[in-house]
């Protein structure tokens, strides 16, 4: 679906509510959210560039400079850190020699992996959860963290999911 067939499920006079929509959507093209991007979108929606800005900064699953390789998403909300989302941010962090703190991306040196920390992933009972290109891992630890970051940087990632073999966060 191209951005003006997003919009054209807004009626004229709302379309300022296809805001989010276009923006996943351009994301979805470009991979981010450039300036450039947000002004011809604040034009065809009839908002000024700031209001764009604001909304887009505001969520943090929306990019606003190009990825590495692998885009990775690590959980420290409330639930995933209550059981250990902090120590996999910092395997993370350990495996690409870099500290990764905050939602701005931090790059690793040899080109693989952007990676951010969220506060919610929105699979709170599968915690702690880290998304590798938007596919979520759940019930992770640390120990996890080296093996999964080098079989994603080899192209053999394995299929999403609990670590431990949970079903549909079923109780632990
Ligand atoms: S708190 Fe981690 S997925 Fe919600």
């Amino acid at each position: 679906m191209s951005l003006s067939e997003v919009l054209a499920h807004y009626p004229n006079d709302q379309a300022r509510a296809a805001l989010i929509p276009m923006l996943h959507k351009i994301q979805e093209r470009d991979g981010y959210i450039s300036k450039d991007a947000m002004t011809a979108l604040a034009e065809d929606l009839k908002l000024q560039v700031g209001q764009v800005e604001s909304t887009a900064t505001f969520y943090s699953m929306f990019r606003f400079e190009p990825d590495m390789k692998h885009s990775i998403d690590v959980c420290t909300g409330a639930s995933c850190m209550i059981r250990g989302g902090d120590d996999v941010l910092k395997a993370v962090g350990d495996h690409i020699g870099k500290k990764c703190k905050g939602h701005h991306a931090v790059h690793s040196d040899d080109g693989n992996f952007s990676v951010r920390e969220v506060e919610c992933l929105g699979a709170c009972s599968c915690g702690p959860v880290m998304a590798v290109d938007g596919e979520y891992y759940e019930d992770l630890s640390a120990n996890d963290i080296p093996v999964l970051l080098q079989e994603t940087a080899d192209g053999r990632l394995r299929a999403p999911g609990s670590m431990r073999g949970r079903r549909l966060g079923e109780p632990v």
